[in-house]
């Protein structure tokens, strides 16, 4: 009896440190815990994780046509942050804490064997978005309607270009208003 009460005991703290790390993101302690921390800073300050290709999950992508001719202009590739899938596709919101990544890249289109095909060439930037759902930085300029916004050249991933997430993002986000400023048809992952 007592092995299996220590054994319950030892399995309800796996759990919850289970369910800790899933929704890692919030943290009663600072502005932000888990996997989001290593995102924003207490300020408020955004930048690129630097662990999201391996650490993260592929929500998408889209391909911006060439102006003239075949293929792809640009190729964007989007990640979203551990469990912020499995909570989407519970409730259909994006869960307090989520990070979006999407990364921006040149083309190079050629004749493959499938037919004329771009694919991923240079990479110009990132852009990054973070779930906000308490209104944490209210002095913040990058930081409203429910997210932190924020552009990052290639050239350097820790500090954003960007200054004003009214006029640098979201007017071109208001198509998709509805979804919580989110693309979300362009993610099959989330829905289907
Ligand atoms: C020129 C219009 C435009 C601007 C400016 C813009 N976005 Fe977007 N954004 C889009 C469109 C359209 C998509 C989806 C299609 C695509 O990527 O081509 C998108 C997708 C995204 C995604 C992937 C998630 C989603 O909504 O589908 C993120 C993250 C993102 N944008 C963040 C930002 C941030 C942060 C800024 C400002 C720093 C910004 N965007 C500025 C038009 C824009």
């Amino acid at each position: 009896m007592r092995i299996v009460g220590a054994l319950g005991v030892a399995l309800a703290g796996l759990s919850v440190i289970g369910a800790v790390t899933a929704y890692g993101q919030v943290d009663t302690r600072s502005q932000y815990g888990g996997a989001t921390a290593a995102v924003v800073d207490d300020k408020g300050n955004l930048r690129v994780p630097a662990d999201y290709r391996t650490a993260y999950q592929m929500l998408g992508s889209w391909a911006v046509a060439a102006d003239d001719g075949p293929g792809s202009k640009e190729m964007h590739v989007v990640y979203a942050s551990p469990g912020t899938i499995v909570a989407y596709r519970k409730d259909g919101h994006f869960p307090d804490g989520a990070v979006l990544v999407k990364e921006v890249f040149k083309t190079t289109t050629k004749n493959m064997t499938t037919g004329t095909v771009s694919s991923a060439g240079a990479l110009a930037g990132w852009f990054v978005m973070v779930k906000d759902n308490v209104g944490r930085f209210p002095g913040s300029k990058l930081w409203g309607n429910g997210w932190g916004w924020a552009w990052f050249e290639a050239t350097d991933p820790q500090k954003t270009t960007s200054t004003d997430y009214t006029t640098d993002c979201q007017s071109c986000h208001v198509p998709a208003r509805e979804s919580d400023w989110i693309y979300t048809h362009g993610y099959p992952v989330l829905t289907r």
